[in-house]
């Protein structure tokens, strides 16, 4: 019955009719072990009542971002922080459109822009409003930044309309959540690999060979899985990005440092190679820098294959290795071609010919391929969208 015992949950509420049925989404995290901590924005007050939420949640209501009341005691950061879970419900377009833009200009948006936990959104609102174009900019911003959304469902409306637009009933609001916090203890027993960025492979002292991998997609998926309760670790070639807290993250120059730090972390439960490690290395580095010449050669040999050897080890082999494709040309040809050869349970492919996705661009679109051969193609979304299905889909897979 306790299914929720010792979970922190920070319930927002915004100013809604539906706002009545957040009354019993307090009453029912209490019921499962729950604390429960209410912010109510300056429209919800005419819904519901402080007192009623007080009484329910045997705690205090916030809802002023300056009461030197509620600053002193807890502010909107303290209160984002002791949340294990945040859940705005309901949902407004309104407040959906100030969470799209990164306004913050009361405690309930500032304490979710300043928020580093998981934010699950149960929007309501009439059919018109949920379907209007600039809504769905709006939510599919909040998809891309991260967001999860429960409903809105299918329905007759307050307003006497029928369409998309209700709350999800609480009590489906609670199933989902007890399954997030099932799958988040699950996960924390299984380990996680990931390997990010270029490696640089020195020629002299001041240059190497590279190329243009951001490592945005593999910190993406490092964070995701991080904060589905993975146990993380990001090897990562140079970049300019900074891994968020809690992965345990190890630096690394070139493919070789790459491989040795990678069976050093062996065995894993999941290994996934986003790194668009350099095939090869200069055979013999210069000590001093070369000076300018007529012809230069250089003397190459070939890196190790980092995943073909991760997932060709005869003991230490992950239960689910996943390499990553970048092509120009015949995608689905060469995917399956490294699937094989790589020994690899899927590949994650893209087009890196297109400009406005892949290589140091926000948003990337992927087609996975399984080991059947089986093809799955995602559509166009950022990138830590992308790294969001893909936590999904290894969820689905362990479970
Ligand atoms: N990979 C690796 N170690 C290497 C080369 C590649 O681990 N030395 C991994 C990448 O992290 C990626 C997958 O292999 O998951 C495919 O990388 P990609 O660069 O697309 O393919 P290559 O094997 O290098 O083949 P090609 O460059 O000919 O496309």
């Amino acid at each position: 019955m306790n299914k929720l015992e010792n979970k922190k949950i920070l319930l927002v509420i915004c100013g809604g009719i539906a706002a009545y049925k957040s009354l019993e989404l307090i009453r029912l995290f209490k019921k499962m072990g729950a604390s429960v901590k209410t912010v109510l924005t300056k429209n919800a007050q005419k819904f519901v009542t402080p007192l009623s939420i007080t009484s329910l949640s045997q705690d205090k209501v916030y809802y002023d971002l300056f009461s030197h009341e509620n600053e002193s005691e807890m502010d909107h950061i303290s209160l984002s922080r002791w949340a294990d879970l945040i859940l705005i419900a309901p949902i407004t377009a309104n407040t959906i459109s100030k969470l799209s833009y990164g306004l913050a200009d009361d405690l309930a948006t500032t304490l979710i822009l300043a928020s580093n936990k998981k934010v699950f959104l149960a929007p309501a609102m009439n059919v018109r409003m949920w379907e209007h174009p600039s809504n769905k900019k709006n939510v599919n911003k909040l998809v891309d930044y991260g967001y999860n959304f429960i409903g809105p469902e299918i329905g007759d409306m307050a307003c006497g309309e029928y369409g998309e637009g209700k709350m999800t009933e609480p009590e489906n609001i609670i199933n989902i959540i007890i399954k997030y916090f099932e799958n988040l203890s699950k996960n924390k027993k299984l380990t996680a690999l990931v390997t990010a960025g270029p490696t640089h492979e020195m020629i002299d002292p001041v240059r190497f060979i590279s190329n243009k991998s951001s490592g945005k997609q593999g910190y993406e998926i490092a964070n995701s899985l991080k904060n589905n309760g993975f146990e993380t670790t990001l090897i990562s070639g140079p970049t300019n990005l900074s891994p968020t807290n809690g992965i345990n993250f190890i630096k690394v120059n070139t493919a070789e440092d790459m491989l040795n730090k990678c069976l050093e972390c062996l065995p894993v439960d999941i290994a996934i190679f986003t790194a668009a490690v350099a095939d090869y290395r200069v055979k013999k580095i210069h000590n001093q820098k070369i000076k300018k010449q007529e012809k230069l050669k250089l003397d190459l040999e070939q890196n190790v294959d980092i995943l073909k050897h991760v997932s060709n080890h005869n003991s230490l082999r992950p239960k689910l290795v996943i390499g990553f494709a970048a092509e120009t040309n015949n995608l689905r040809e060469n995917s399956i071609k490294k699937l094989l050869e790589k020994n690899c349970d899927w590949i994650i492919s893209n087009d890196v010919s297109n400009p406005e996705i892949g290589f140091n661009s926000e948003n990337n679109k992927v087609s996975i391929f399984y080991k059947n051969q089986v093809e799955e193609n995602l559509p166009k979304m950022s990138k830590s969208a992308i790294a969001n299905e893909i936590s999904n889909k290894i969820i689905s897979y362990f479970n």
